[in-house]
């Protein structure tokens, strides 16, 4: 009878500790993962989202509800590509994940484009990750000590990309739409000139600080995502201005954006 209580008092003990850390193994419940850099880049989100509890992991906060009629699960992960990974990882380990979309705002980068447009990746390169020598920056991966490896290119789901476009299309207009590659960086961009090198030495359409962090979590654990960024200002010397003026209207767009894409997943 003791050896029958204490089993019971263990099972109790462990399911409490998983229950409260929000652990996937006592769910049967798979989530969309909705991640951003910042709290207005999915505020409009958690207005609109049927919200269940939040999960507090290791001082990042879990939305765990509905929106749109499907289980998702809503995290700012903070700035920069070291926050974005720890935020990414806590999720796949916490919840069972089958796909994540990154929502929040970006830097212009191609001529093309202009504040409050939309560009969705459909690949992703860390700009700002190689060896720096008394000659200059040389853009490497793998391991850059060594230097012979090109630098990556992370690719985005296509279906995802591709039902994100649309989603893009139908709340903007396709004028005010874009699809290619999205440079990240731990740098907020405010230099023309560092525009010019982001546009001709990794054809980037916009600049950002997480989405290829996101791509390097999602490719470790396998599963499909999709960034999309809405432009807060053109990355140039007047890009702190015109981020203060459009950073909100911006995130706004990229939730709209998510609205529908959640709709056709
Ligand atoms: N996010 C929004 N604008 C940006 C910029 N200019 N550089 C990097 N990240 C950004």
């Amino acid at each position: 009878m003791k050896i029958f209580i204490s089993v019971i008092l263990a099972a109790l003990v462990v399911f409490g500790v998983c229950f409260s850390s929000g652990c996937k193994k006592q769910e049967n419940a798979t989530y969309i993962a909705i991640i951003s850099a910042m709290d207005n880049e999915i505020a409009d989100l958690l207005k609109k989202a049927d919200i269940k509890r939040v999960d507090n992991i290791s001082g990042g906060e879990y939305h765990v509800g509905t929106l749109c009629g499907k289980n998702v699960v809503i995290t700012k992960a903070g700035i920069g590509k070291i926050r974005t990974s720890s935020g990414a990882t806590k999720l796949f380990e916490n919840y069972d994940i089958s796909k994540v979309i990154f929502t929040g705002i970006a830097g212009g980068v191609s001529d093309e484009t202009k504040v409050l447009d939309e560009v969705i990746a459909t690949d992703l390169v860390e700009h700002d990750y190689g060896i720096i020598r008394s000659d200059g920056f040389i853009w490497r991966s793998g391991d850059p000590g060594y230097g012979n490896e090109e630098g990556l290119y992370y690719h985005c789901d296509e279906t995802l990309v591709n039902l994100a476009y649309t989603s893009a299309v139908e709340v903007l207009g396709a004028d005010h739409v874009f699809k290619g590659t999205i440079a990240t960086g731990d740098q907020f961009v405010a230099s023309e000139s560092y525009v010019e090198k982001l546009k001709n030495d990794y054809n980037a359409l916009a600049c950002e600080m997480e989405g290829a962090a996101v791509a390097v979590v999602c490719e470790n654990y396998g599963k499909p995502y999709v960034v999309l960024r809405a432009l807060s200002d053109k990355a140039d010397g007047k890009a702190h201005e015109s981020y203060s003026g459009f950073a909100n209207d911006a995130a706004d767009n990229s939730c709209k954006i998510v609205l529908k894409l959640l709709e056709k997943i």
